[in-house]
């Protein structure tokens, strides 16, 4: 079977995105699947240069990548491909539609508003939902144009900020707890990571130099783990994902709540879904394997 790995892409995440794809290359069973490197450039690449492959395991983050939109051309293609359906990828990417999801079917997350122009930030909900708050791009990654704001006189910069990088913006209470994430593989929690940024929280240089970030696969104690694995769960169902995502969670006072989710975890030799399969006794040539065979098992 030939494999092309679909990496690059034109999204800010696009140097990510070549580094995941490097070390996807490098691990891939070659005994057992013909692999192709395929760097998309432009968009139309995806139709001229995927199109003799028998799968496209993509490794793409952001915009046209990780929104559902290079699923959506896979599908037109009839071209199986790895993950998320489009549906659950575009919803995942808008961490608004997100939350409204997760707090429907009752799973635990921080309150929010939403704002659509600088007008439109409503500081009497602001002063109920409390500060500090975190204000960030409703749809962005890497932690770009993300802050925390203590006080009232510094929404405004903030929400200006983040509207460079979106068009809908994003104000969130902001969760004092330990960080963590659930690797989710097949609709199974397989490992817990702990993530203990040596900055006030995990920014996108915390995130992207080495050592700016502990990062540790860990054993939570009984009755969280519950928790926790039960939320992952809600949210892998709710969301309608597939194949393999990663949900980001705060954990205070014992009570876990749901940041976001990544439907195309980062795959560099340090990025958290490998290491988490690590920890569950999983190599990375293995967890690759099991990605593409779920995937090509998946009904679309
Ligand atoms: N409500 C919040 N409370 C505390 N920290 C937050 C909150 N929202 C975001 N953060 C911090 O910012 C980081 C990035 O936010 P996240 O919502 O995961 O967006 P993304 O990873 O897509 O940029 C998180 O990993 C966390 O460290
Ligand atoms: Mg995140």
């Amino acid at each position: 079977m030939k494999v092309g790995v679909i990496m690059g892409g034109v999204s800010s995440e696009r140097e990510v995105s070549l580094n995941s794809g490097k070390e996807v290359l490098a691990n891939f069973d070659r005994n057992k699947y013909e692999i192709q490197e395929i760097i998309i450039d432009s968009k139309q690449d995806v139709f001229t240069k995927a199109r003799d492959i028998d799968f496209a395991f993509i490794v793409l983050h952001g915009k046209f990548g990780e929104d559902g939109t290079v699923q959506s051309v896979f599908e037109t293609m009839d071209m199986p491909y790895s993950g998320c359906g489009p549906l659950t990828s575009g919803i995942c990417m808008d961490k608004d539609i997100t939350k409204r999801l997760l707090r429907s079917a009752g799973i635990n997350t921080a309150d929010w508003l939403s704002v659509k122009s600088m007008d439109g930030i409503d500081y009497e909900s602001l002063d109920k939902i409390g500060y500090p708050v975190v204000v960030k791009p409703n749809s962005g990654g890497s932690s770009v144009a993300t802050n925390i704001v203590k006080k009232k006189e510094d929404i405004e910069a903030a929400v200006e900020l983040a509207f460079e990088y979106d068009k809908e913006v994003m104000i969130e209470k902001y969760i004092k707890g330990d960080e963590i994430t659930c690797c989710m593989l097949e609709g199974k929690m397989i490992s817990v990571i702990s993530i203990k940024p040596n900055a006030e929280f995990f920014d996108y240089t915390a995130k992207y130099t080495d050592g700016g970030t502990e990062e540790m696969v860990i054993e939570l104690e009984e009755s969280l783990n519950r928790k926790v694995e039960e939320m992952a769960r809600g949210c892998w169902d709710v969301l309608k994902c597939q194949v393999y995502v990663r949900v980001d969670m705060i954990v205070k006072d014992g009570v876990p709540y749901v940041l976001e989710l990544n439907t195309l975890p980062g795959m560099t030799r340090n990025s958290l879904f490998p290491k988490g399969a690590r920890g569950a006794g999983m190599s990375f040539p293995e967890l690759l394997e099991t990605i593409t065979e779920a995937s090509l098992k998946v009904k679309r």
